[in-house]
């Protein structure tokens, strides 16, 4: 995709940067992020973005609720991503629930406002939604057909954060939800379990027989390229490799990958204090997490990266040794 006008709402964060490092060099990118600071340096200590890259990028500030300046970045844009979201990862209280909820709906909200006024539309409006959206599950994948959805605090978020975005009236934008599953790449999930191999503690989590959907984040982008290109393309999609594992599977290829011999397994009783002490929930690893990504596989697209083992040693071949060793 070349002389594209790509907005990224939320593109501040571990996703958003991994968008603006495949599509930054050769598209012009407009983040809409609540604070004008912009990050130099990934967690993985390298350069976040490449120079070149970093000169198509713009950073337009928002609050992710009221209408305001930024708006006028719709026109002429092609394609919006709406990324912005409280992240999960922290203690399920009443307050940050709210929060959760809010900062993706009033989001979803503002953006389709913002297409609606545009005087030329974008083409394309991906919305961020969630694998979490599917149940626990031990007797096989889910995929797109599933609808019997529970209602778990992290199921509902999922179902509110999609049931916003359809009602949004944008007739002439086509519109498609991408179920991610657990994103792999340079951050996100990578620098707890990098933090967890450095003290001995890369074993299974649980039983570790609890299926694990993952994606490569090159593959998300990939996925994103495919959905703009293939114009017929709308509505959902899950957004997760082919390959699921068990955790067990998971980790032990992380070790190999990166050379610890010892990982000690952390027991259900151990993640949940914890989890209580370092502010999550064990949902987020104990949870069986198995989705196909049966639509987008019918359309013809193809994983660059359909093993756990491969982009596993892509990601870790990218990352300095120091940051899952002590030494
Ligand atoms: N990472 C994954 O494995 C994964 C899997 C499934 C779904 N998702 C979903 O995909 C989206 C992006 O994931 P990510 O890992 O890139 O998340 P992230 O690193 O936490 O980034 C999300 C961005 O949302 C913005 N944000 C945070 N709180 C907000 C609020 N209260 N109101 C408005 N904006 C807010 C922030 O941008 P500013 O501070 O610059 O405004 C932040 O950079 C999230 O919605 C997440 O739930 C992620």
């Amino acid at each position: 995709m070349q002389n594209k006008k790509i907005i990224l709402a939320g593109g501040t964060g571990f996703i958003g940067q991994e968008i603006c490092n495949y599509f930054g060099e050769h598209n012009s990118i407009v983040i809409l992020t609540r604070q004008l600071k912009q990050q130099k340096t990934n967690a993985f200590g390298q350069e976040q973005l490449h120079e070149n890259i970093r000169s198509n990028i713009r950073y337009v500030k928002w609050d992710g609720i009221n209408e305001g300046d930024w708006m006028q970045e719709f026109n002429h844009a092609d394609i919006v991503i709406n990324l912005a979201g409280k992240t999960v990862n922290c203690r399920y209280t009443e307050k940050n629930k709210q929060v959760i909820f809010d900062s993706r709906t009033n989001s979803t909200k503002a953006i389709g406002a913002a297409i609606r006024q545009a005087v030329k539309p974008p083409d394309l409006w991906i919305n961020a939604a969630s694998a979490t959206i599917y149940p626990h599950a031990t007797n096989g994948a889910r995929d797109e057909s599933f609808t019997d959805f529970s209602t778990d605090f992290s199921v509902q978020v999922c179902q509110r954060w999609e049931d916003t975005f359809y009602a949004q009236r944008t007739p002439f934008t086509r519109k498609v939800a991408l179920r991610m599953a657990i994103t792999l790449g340079a951050g996100g999930v990578m620098i707890p379990y990098f933090n967890l191999l450095k003290f001995g503690l890369g074993g299974r989590q649980g039983s570790g027989r609890q299926m694990y959907s993952w994606v490569h984040a090159e593959d998300t982008c990939r996925m994103i390229e495919w959905i703009y290109d293939h114009k017929a393309l709308e509505g959902i999609y899950n957004c997760s490799s082919p390959g699921a594992v068990t955790n067990n599977e998971f980790m032990q290829t992380l070790r190999q990958a990166t050379g610890h011999v010892i990982g000690l397994p952390a027991y259900e009783w151990m993640l949940k204090i914890g989890a209580a002490i370092i502010g999550t929930e064990t949902e987020l690893i104990l949870k069986s997490r198995w989705v196909m990504p049966t639509k987008i596989l019918q359309t013809g697209f193809k994983f660059k990266y359909p093993f756990a083992k491969d982009a596993i040693n892509e990601i870790i071949s990218k990352t300095p040794r120091k940051k899952y060793f002590l030494f």
